[in-house]
């Protein structure tokens, strides 16, 4: 790949960088907590503690260490044990490095749909060496797929919950590969701040493949999968996409662009991460790391830059307000993928609308892009099944760095609410609960329904208590702190809330987790699980009980990193209804070696179900009980690929409660501190058991099944992403999907287009026709 801007994120994690700079509890309460924690232990939670715990309506963690606390009566009714548990049937899959797809015998996994494929009749199949135009690619698979969703879709082309064999597959490609787009990679001119994409072509292909896919998918006769190239259903959401913004944000006056003086409308979506789906049947995809997107050359200067920079930078001209909300989201870059340095720039700046800085002199910001960068960062709504209707951002769920979106209990009568992560180091998990009562005579209105339940509505940001319960803290203008007094950012209205959403959670005290990824609803209890995928900046003296683990992680080649690299799963039972303010909490489950010491390996995890890194999670409903994880790992890819587990989970409050030790071995002597923290049991091979193992360089992400639970669709995401590519010699990283067919293989020239790695959707059956993993 060709050397980046310095400013630029391709070469690291966009995820795992930290823009908090906010304090966390003082040391003080840290310590106290502690103490207080490690004094309920030392009393072995006998008669005196089981009054306190009631008094905290902790009972339902009483199992396992909480002794008596068990009879302690609770504040709300009891959480439902889960219905008859399911048995995983399946043989665990090794730990691999191999290059292709691992799946346990008995099931077979084909490839569905991949990067460049074509979803209309006119479109030529994919080159796969650089070649296709651009414009070719506004009807092509996407790259990088990530989160989706299938709504199965009726003989009479409308929803129909029990379409097994023919439904709407809607999913995200949130970011790119570019070596893999172009004949031989970005090209790119210039040095440091004056580096500037020198073909427009190459940027236009770049600003189609990301997005969103909707393509209709069929099962054959033969039980084969296939999606229909020529489906009227099928539709790709882009960059270019016109977009209604909607909610309590739209039109403020931070939404004003030249594109939109009015502040109502934007272009594009991008970073699309993971997702979520409504009870009307529509799509929401989550905007993750869109800040990166936006070049904005806050403080650098560079007065000999082609094209040329503020010199001084663009802070100079920007108001404090603005400049604290660039810095919370990260808008400071030269712009990832450098997409606003194209020149000349369109007549309606399909290039310099990627340029956050104010250029023009309009008091309002509605001769330039100077607020471009708030129009990002939402969940948008997309109906698949109007392929013409305009998507549109729903501004009351906040604004982030948003994974996904996902939908709790749906009762009539009763508010709707989602569960969301802000995946950042030390971010936030947020939800939102919709004003209005579900009503199920609206699961027909399209985004109708969503003007009515997705604009108006609370959002909150989570604060987990140190005696496994937990607060969520409303981030309403006027309240937790939120005025326009607030030290850190001061806010004018609601809208300026939602849209600095992460400086009204940290005015309200809301806990920062180790990233938080994908959150799943158990359909048999309604609790809230969150990969929490691992945090390098979690230091020894700033864990808390949510977030309890500082350690080593010592690769076989000896490499040491230290903070929480191979992340936890937290889990949240609401205590008062979706709409309350309190729930319980525990870790429902720790990543780590399975030869760590324990100290790490807390979960006692074992060959058959090591892991590091949950991102992916996701619950069937086909196999109500049945839990899905995924992983986006840096930390144990000495030893295996990417990989996807299954689960049969319990309920917060099964593990009772454990001490984590942790020790710094950085420092001389190693300095230790013990943190308190509620865990779910230990894993076991009959809960917890590796399904999948991916090929080289990939993730595994995003995964939606059949409503007969008979296939599952999960993604292949960037395999091959880490190796620079070598285009004289046709050498990749990885070779998958093409990586297990020796023809495609043995041919090294460089004129052999089946070579170059592809994300893709795979499809797995099972092969004597059953539910997949039971
Ligand atoms: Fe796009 Fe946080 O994963
Ligand atoms: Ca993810
Ligand atoms: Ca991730």
């Amino acid at each position: 790949m060709n050397a980046m801007p310095p400013l630029n994120l391709n070469d690291v994690d966009p995820d795992d960088i930290g823009r908090n700079p906010t304090s966390g509890p003082s040391f003080e309460e840290i310590v106290e907590a502690r103490l207080s924690r490690r004094s309920l232990f030392k009393a072995g939670v006998g008669t005196a503690t089981s009054a306190m715990l009631g008094t905290m309506a902790l009972s339902a963690c009483g199992g396992g260490g909480g002794g008596t606390a068990a009879a302690a009566a609770p504040s709300t009714p009891p959480t439902p044990i889960q219905p008859a548990s399911i048995n995983l049937s399946f043989n665990p899959v090794a730990k691999s490095l191999a290059d292709m797809v691992t799946v346990p015998a008995g099931y077979t996994a084909s490839v569905l749909y991949r990067l460049g494929d074509p979803i209309a009749a006119s479109v030529a199949a994919y080159a796969n060496d650089g070649s296709d135009a651009a414009a070719t690619y506004a009807l092509r698979a996407g790259d990088h797929h990530d989160g989706m969703e299938y709504f199965g879709l009726g003989a009479n082309n409308q929803y129909d919950k029990n379409a097994a064999s023919r439904g709407l597959l809607c999913m995200n490609h949130e970011a790119i590969t570019p070596a893999f787009l172009h004949p031989t990679g970005q090209t790119i001119s210039g040095t440091g701040l004056a580096m500037a994409r020198t073909v427009a072509e190459e940027v236009m292909k770049e600003f189609f493949v990301h997005g969103v896919s909707v393509i209709e998918v069929n099962r054959g006769a033969n039980g084969a999968w296939s999606y229909k190239q020529d489906s009227a259903f099928n539709r790709r959401v882009h960059t270019l996409t016109e977009m209604d913004l909607a909610g309590p944000a739209a039109r403020a006056p931070g939404m004003v662009t030249k594109f939109s003086p009015t502040g109502s409308r934007t272009r594009g979506t991008v970073n699309n991460c993971a997702h979520g789906y409504t009870p009307w049947y529509t799509y929401l995809t989550c905007e993750e790391n869109w800040a990166g997107y936006f070049r904005r050359v806050s403080v650098a200067a560079n007065p000999t830059a082609t094209p040329p920079v503020i010199a001084s930078g663009d802070n100079l001209v920007r108001t404090a307000k603005e400049i604290a909300s660039f810095n919370r989201y990260g808008v400071n870059g030269s712009g990832r993928e450098l997409w606003a340095t194209v020149t000349p720039d369109t007549a309606d700046n399909l290039y310099g609308r990627w340029n956050a800085e104010k250029r023009g002199t309009s008091a309002d910001g509605s001769d330039d892009y100077r607020n471009v960068a708030n129009t990002y960062g939402w969940v948008v709504e997309i109906d698949p099944f109007n392929p013409s209707s305009v998507p549109k951002k729903r501004t009351a769920l906040g604004r982030m760095g948003h994974e996904g979106a996902w939908l709790g209990p749906v009762v009539a009568g009763q508010p709707l609410v989602w569960y969301m992560g802000d995946d950042s180091q030390n971010e936030y998990i947020y939800k939102y609960v919709s004003d209005a009562v579900w009503d199920p005579a609206d699961a027909t209105r399209g985004t109708a329904a969503g003007d009515k339940y997705l604009d108006n509505g609370k959002l909150y940001a989570a604060k987990f208590n140190a005696d496994g319960t937990g607060t969520w803290l409303e981030l309403r203008f006027g309240i937790n702190n939120i005025t326009t007094s607030y030290a850190g950012y001061a806010f004018a209205d609601q809208a300026d809330v939602l849209i600095n959403a992460r400086h009204a959670a940290d005015a309200a005290g809301a806990t920062k987790m180790d990233r938080p990824e994908w959150a799943g609803v158990n359909p048999a209890n309604g609790e809230v699980y969150v990969t929490l995928t691992n945090n390098s900046s979690r230091r020894i003296d700033n864990t808390d009980p949510a977030n309890p683990r500082f350690y080593d992680n010592t690769t076989t080649s000896g490499q040491v990193t230290r903070g929480n690299r191979n992340g936890h799963v937290i889990r949240m039972a609401e205590s008062a209804g979706v709409a309350g303010t309190s729930m319980r909490w525990d870790v429902y489950l720790f990543g780590a070696r399975e030869n760590t010491a324990a100290a790490a390996n807390i979960s006692k995890l074992t060959a058959s179900n090591d892991f590091s890194s949950p991102d992916g999670l996701w619950f069937s409903n086909a196999t109500p009980g049945l839990l899905w994880l995924q992983t986006d790992d840096g930390a144990y890819t000495d030893v295996t690929n990417c990989m996807m587990m299954a689960a049969v989970p319990g309920r917060v409050g099964d593990g009772g409660a454990v001490t984590v030790t942790n020790t710094n071995t950085a420092v001389s002597p190693p300095a230790t501190a013990t943190q308190a923290t509620f865990a779910g049991a230990a894993a076991t091979n009959n809960t917890l058991r590796r399904f999948l193992v991916g090929p080289k360089e990939c993730e595994i992400t995003g995964i939606t099944e059949s409503p007969d639970g008979k296939a599952i669709f999960v993604n292949i995401q960037h395999p091959g992403e880490s190796t620079a590519p070598n285009f004289s010699t046709n050498t990749f990283g990885s070779y998958w999907p093409y990586s297990t067919d020796a023809t495609a293989t043995a041919d090294v020239s460089v004129a052999n287009n089946r070579r170059r790695p592809r994300s893709a959707t795979i499809v797995i059956t099972k092969n004597d026709g059953g539910k997949v993993g039971v």
